[in-house]
């Protein structure tokens, strides 16, 4: 900090040479010599009421002749606090109560050598607000004692308060937001420094640096993820970044979010996104248009599947999916699928319960799935996030730039196929419907 040589310490000296008028009497001010202090706008309750002895003393033997009652800020310590504390102000430090306050009298309020607070704090601290784009309020009005004491205090760096409450003492409508809100960060909780420079910065609303940096200074772990991250998600370290979901204070929602699970998404997503490689259908109009949601999706938690701020799965899925429409069968690849439904509904080749898609104890998921090469996907047959039929089946299957129709119906015990891929088939879980040879068409297999 650069400290000017604009007010120069006036030193206190154990003696003060005056010399003597031609002509005076005892009394100081009615004598007419030093009846200037009196009119000013603030006087000294001892230079107003001629007291001027209790700081100067004759010295014995002299005409004119003064020394100091006491010295340093002795000499105010008569009358006034001495401002002990754990942090003193330099200049209290030093004795040098003169070099702020005139002992006499000022135009200036609290005997301010200076006009203002703002002024006479500036006047030593001059580079203070050099090179802040935003200077915070206070700090612009020179009100640098609404949260410093001029003196001395307990807290470091002179504040009058710590943490939030020095920053709730004027914000109070802030104050009383968090106090309503359901989930405050735990950083608001603790010290609004944590993002905020006190006196303003190079950024609104100065704080330190600009989300996501600001965030991911604390949120190390998550920063480390997202270098890792193969897969981004964009809205994560663009525009608003972490402020496109987050509320950086508090929000009534769970995790900070600033919209309720089911609407999260949906500023971005209620239209198709296509940028740079991208081409993602609107997902509102999809899910209103599909009244079957999955489970997960029902339930607003789209962060069941995906984890929002990237990973390196395909789609940024929390466990592995395939990313093709064939893929050699491996249980790992389908971890997604399998960290909430059984995986022996596609591991098991003959079973009486472990899915329903079986003819008979012929399990059909195995048979689609579970191949060396070219297993299908369980987007060949079903959409993970809502659909028009029953257990989630697609009407069509996207193959390169043709929709495969799926054409699935279900029966009492079974259900019946009519796809693109293959002839009609059909199964039954009871009554085993015979194989048909795959390349002959199914007259029987009307369900
Ligand atoms: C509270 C202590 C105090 C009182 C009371 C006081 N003085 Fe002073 N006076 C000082 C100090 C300290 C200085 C040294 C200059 C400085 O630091 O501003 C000073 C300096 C002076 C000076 C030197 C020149 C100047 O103006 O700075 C004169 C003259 C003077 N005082 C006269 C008086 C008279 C007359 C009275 C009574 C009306 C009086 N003082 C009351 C503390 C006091
Ligand atoms: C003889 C007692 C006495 C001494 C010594 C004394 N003061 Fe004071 N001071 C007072 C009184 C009385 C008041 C007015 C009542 C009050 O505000 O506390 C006052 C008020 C003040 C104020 C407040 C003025 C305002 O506008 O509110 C300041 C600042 C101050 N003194 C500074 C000093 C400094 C600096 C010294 C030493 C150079 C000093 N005083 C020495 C008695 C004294
Ligand atoms: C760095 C400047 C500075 C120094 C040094 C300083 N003061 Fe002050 N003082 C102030 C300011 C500014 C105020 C007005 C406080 C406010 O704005 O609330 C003040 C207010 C006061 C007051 C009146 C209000 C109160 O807090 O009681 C007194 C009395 C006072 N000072 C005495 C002293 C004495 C005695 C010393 C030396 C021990 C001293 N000051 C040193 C800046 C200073
Ligand atoms: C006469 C010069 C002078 C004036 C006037 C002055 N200061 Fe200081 N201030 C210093 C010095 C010297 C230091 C100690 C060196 C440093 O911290 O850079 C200091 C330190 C500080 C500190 C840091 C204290 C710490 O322990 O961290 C704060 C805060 C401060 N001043 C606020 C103020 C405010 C507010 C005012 C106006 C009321 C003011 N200063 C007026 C000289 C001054
Ligand atoms: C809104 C409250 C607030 C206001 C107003 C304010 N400060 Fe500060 N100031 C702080 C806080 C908080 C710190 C401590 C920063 C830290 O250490 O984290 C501080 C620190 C300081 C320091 C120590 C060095 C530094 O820059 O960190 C100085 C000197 C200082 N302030 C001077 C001033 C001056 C001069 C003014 C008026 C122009 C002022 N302050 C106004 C809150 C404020
Ligand atoms: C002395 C009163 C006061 C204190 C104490 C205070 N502020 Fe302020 N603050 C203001 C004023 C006045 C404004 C400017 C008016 C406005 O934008 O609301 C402001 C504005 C702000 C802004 C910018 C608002 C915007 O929209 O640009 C932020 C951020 C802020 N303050 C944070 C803090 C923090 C953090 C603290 C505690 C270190 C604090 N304030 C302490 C009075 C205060
Ligand atoms: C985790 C970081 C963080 C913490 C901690 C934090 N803020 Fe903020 N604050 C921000 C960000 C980021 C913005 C900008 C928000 C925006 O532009 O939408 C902001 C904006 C503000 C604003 C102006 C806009 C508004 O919302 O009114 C004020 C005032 C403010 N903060 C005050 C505070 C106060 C007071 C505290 C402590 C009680 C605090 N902040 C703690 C990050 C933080
Ligand atoms: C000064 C450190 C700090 C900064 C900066 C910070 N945070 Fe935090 N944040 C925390 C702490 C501490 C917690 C509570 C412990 C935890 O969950 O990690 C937390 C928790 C969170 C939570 C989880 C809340 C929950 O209930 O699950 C979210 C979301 C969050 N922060 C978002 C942000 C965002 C967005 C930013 C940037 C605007 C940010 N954080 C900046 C310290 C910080
Ligand atoms: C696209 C929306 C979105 C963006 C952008 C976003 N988040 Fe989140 N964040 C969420 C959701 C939703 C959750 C709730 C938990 C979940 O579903 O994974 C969450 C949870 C969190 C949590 C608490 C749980 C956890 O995973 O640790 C933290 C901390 C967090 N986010 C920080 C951040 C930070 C920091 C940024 C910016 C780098 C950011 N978020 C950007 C949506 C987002
Ligand atoms: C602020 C806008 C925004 C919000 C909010 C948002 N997204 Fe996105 N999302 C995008 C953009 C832009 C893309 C395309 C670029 C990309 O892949 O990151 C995208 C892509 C995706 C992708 C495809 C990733 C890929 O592989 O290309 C998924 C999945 C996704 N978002 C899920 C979500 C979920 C779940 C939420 C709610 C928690 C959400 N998004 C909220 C903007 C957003
Ligand atoms: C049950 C897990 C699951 C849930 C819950 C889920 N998704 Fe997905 N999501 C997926 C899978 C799997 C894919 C890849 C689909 C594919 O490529 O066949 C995907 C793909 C996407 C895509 C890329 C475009 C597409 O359709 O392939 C977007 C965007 C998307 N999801 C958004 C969301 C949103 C928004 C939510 C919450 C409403 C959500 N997802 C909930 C599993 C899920
Ligand atoms: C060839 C189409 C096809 C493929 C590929 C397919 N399924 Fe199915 N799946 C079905 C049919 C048809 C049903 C309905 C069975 C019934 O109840 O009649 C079904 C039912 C289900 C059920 C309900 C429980 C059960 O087993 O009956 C789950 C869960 C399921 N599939 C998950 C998956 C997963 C996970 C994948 C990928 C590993 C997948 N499916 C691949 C056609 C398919
Ligand atoms: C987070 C848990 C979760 C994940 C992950 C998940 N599901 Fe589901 N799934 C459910 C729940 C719960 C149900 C039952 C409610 C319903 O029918 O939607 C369900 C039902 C189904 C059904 C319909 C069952 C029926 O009998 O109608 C199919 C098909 C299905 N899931 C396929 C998948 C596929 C394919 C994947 C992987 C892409 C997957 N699921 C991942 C939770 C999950």
């Amino acid at each position: 900090m650069m400290i000017s040589s604009a007010i120069v310490p006036l030193l206190i000296t154990s003696l003060m040479i005056i010399p003597a008028p031609a002509d005076y009497g005892d009394d100081c001010t009615a004598s007419g010599c030093h009846d200037d202090f009196q009119k000013k706008a603030v006087v000294h309750d001892p230079a107003s009421s001629d007291g001027c002895d209790v700081c100067h003393t004759p010295l014995p033997g002299t005409d004119h002749e003064f020394k100091f009652a006491e010295e340093g800020a002795e000499l105010c310590v008569q009358c006034h606090d001495a401002f002990e504390g754990k942090v003193r102000h330099d200049p209290v430090e030093e004795g040098e109560c003169t070099v702020c306050h005139d002992p006499h009298a000022s135009a200036n309020r609290f005997l301010l050598t200076q006009p203002s607070v703002g002024d006479l704090c500036l006047d030593c601290h001059d580079g203070l607000r050099d090179d802040l784009s935003y200077v915070h309020g206070p700090v612009a009005g020179g009100a640098c004692t609404a949260c410093h004491d001029a003196h001395a205090s307990t807290h470091r760096a002179l504040l009058l308060k710590t943490g939030t409450e020095q920053c709730y003492s004027c914000h109070t409508e802030m104050k009383e937001a968090m106090a309503s809100r359901k989930h405050v960060h735990a950083a608001v909780e603790d010290d609004c420094s944590g993002c905020h420079q006190p006196h303003g910065g190079k950024n609104p609303t100065f704080v330190k640096s600009s989300p996501p940096a600001l965030c991911l200074d604390c949120h190390s772990d998550l920063e480390e993820a997202l270098a890792e991250a193969a897969v981004p998600h964009k809205p994560v370290s663009t525009g608003a970044a972490c402020g496109n979901c987050h509320n950086a204070h508090a929000t009534k929602y769970e995790h900070l979010l600033l919209a309720d699970p089911a609407e999260l998404c949906f500023p971005c997503h209620e239209k198709a996104v296509k940028d740079e490689g991208s081409n993602l259908p609107d997902m509102r109009s999809f899910l209103a248009n599909h009244p079957q949601h999955h489970g997960p999706v029902g339930d607003n938690a789209c962060g069941d599947c995906h984890a929002v701020h990237g990973n390196s799965n395909f789609r940024f899925l929390v466990e592995p999916y395939p990313s093709r429409f064939y893929a050699p069968f491996k249980e790992e690849d389908y971890a997604l699928c399998f960290s909430c439904h059984d995986s022996e509904m596609v591991t098991e080749e003959s079973t009486d319960s472990a899915t329903g898609f079986r003819n008979g104890n012929q399990n059909l998921h195995f048979i689609h799935v579970n191949r060396k090469v070219k297993g299908r996907t369980c987007r060949a047959c079903h959409e993970p996030h809502a659909s028009s039929q029953p257990s989630h089946m697609r009407e069509s299957v996207p193959f390169g730039s043709w929709r495969i129709p799926v054409g699935f119906r279900q029966t009492t015990n079974g259900g019946f196929c009519a796809s693109g891929c293959h002839k009609p088939y059909r199964y039954d879980r009871l009554t085993v419907v015979e194989n048909i040879p795959r390349t002959s068409p199914v007259e029987t297999a009307n369900p």
